[in-house]
């Protein structure tokens, strides 16, 4: 049909017929809050770099999540900054560790919120690498069991869901192996499966304190160039025994959101990362465009895009515009 028998612009005269015929809808029910735990007691240090964002002692997370629970979110994601650093990032796997004691802390205090936790190295090892590091390389199968431990010490801390973040081959079967021998059969796993060796990590570097100390990450996340790569990754985590997928970041990759969400079929997850939230809040606060409606333009693009799970430092505001 065609001009003027058809006319586009009917359907877009009423606010309530574009409400009816309106394609994708964002919910509060997709979002996951990331939050930073820090030793100490009564602990709140903005995090510059992600304005409105603090690293969180354990009792203070716990208030957030409660405020996170009572605004209609249904799950957060933990990242930790320890207290101590080492080669073999001994702090991650620790009983006493920080993210161990966050869990623990929030799942007494809110046991209503599922808590998920990141499992990485980075942000515990000195040279800030998500491996361990052998004569300057990245030793994939070492970090294996370095990365096994800790997710189950976070599964042993009463951890929801577990969520790899590293990127070495293997990783995703040796935590499903070591999660069911020890009796956790019932954790999924959400995989950082399709990992860019993004330049938008960047704030969230300086929130976990977690930047590699030589070198980059090229040797492990992905070439932002490649997209048959993402569907090799994601199905090899699938046949590992994956519960998500994840796409990480999500705004200059939604192709490979779109085309995951045809390939794969297990709820995709994208993660709205630390630069593309900051870049944002910059924007704003330069005045040069409307912060609260560029966030929610962005996140309707991911879901748009086909991810059924948006990781975002936006949660609780979109959630206070998403309950108007
Ligand atoms: C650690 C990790 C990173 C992010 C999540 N987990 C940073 C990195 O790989 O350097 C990035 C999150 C963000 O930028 O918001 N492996
Ligand atoms: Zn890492």
């Amino acid at each position: 049909m065609l001009f003027p028998d058809f006319r586009a612009r009917r359907l877009r005269e009423k606010k309530n017929f574009r409400r009816m015929i309106r394609e994708t809808k964002l919910s509060v029910d997709d979002l996951i809050l990331p939050l930073f735990a820090v030793e100490g007691r009564k602990v709140k240090n903005p995090i510059k770099s992600m304005p409105g964002h603090f690293q969180l002692s354990c009792d203070l997370i716990a208030k957030k999540a409660r405020e996170a629970w009572e605004i209609g979110i249904p799950a957060i994601i933990l990242f930790g900054i320890p207290d101590k650093k080492d080669p073999l990032a001994t702090k991650a796997y620790a009983k006493d560790g920080i993210v161990q004691k966050a869990v623990k802390e929030i799942k007494q205090k809110v046991p209503e919120i599922e808590v998920i936790t990141d499992v990485c190295l980075c942000g515990y090892t000195d040279h800030g690498h998500c491996g361990v590091v052998d004569k300057g390389r990245i030793d994939n199968d070492a970090s294996l069991d370095l990365l096994a431990r800790t997710a189950l010490s976070h599964a042993n801390a009463g951890a929801d869901m577990v969520a790899p973040s590293d990127m070495m081959d293997g990783r995703v079967g040796e935590i499903r192996q070591t999660l069911d021998e020890e009796g956790f059969s019932n954790i999924p796993i959400m995989s950082y499966a399709v990992k860019y060796s993004s330049a938008l990590y960047g704030p969230f570097r300086q929130a976990a304190e977690s930047a590699p100390q030589f070198g980059d990450r090229k040797t492990y996340q992905m070439d932002p160039a490649n997209s048959l790569e993402a569907i090799r990754e994601a199905t090899m985590d699938v046949e590992e025994g994956a519960d998500i997928i994840m796409v990480k970041p999500a705004l200059s990759y939604l192709d490979i959101i779109y085309r995951l969400k045809e390939e794969i079929d297990l709820p995709i997850a994208a993660y709205n990362v630390s630069g593309e939230f900051s870049m944002i809040k910059a924007c704003e606060k330069m005045g040069w465009i409307d912060g609260k409606a560029v966030m929610i333009e962005t996140l309707l693009s991911m879901k748009r895009a086909g991810a059924d799970i948006i990781l975002t430092y936006f949660a609780m505001e979109a959630a206070r515009e998403l309950n108007k």
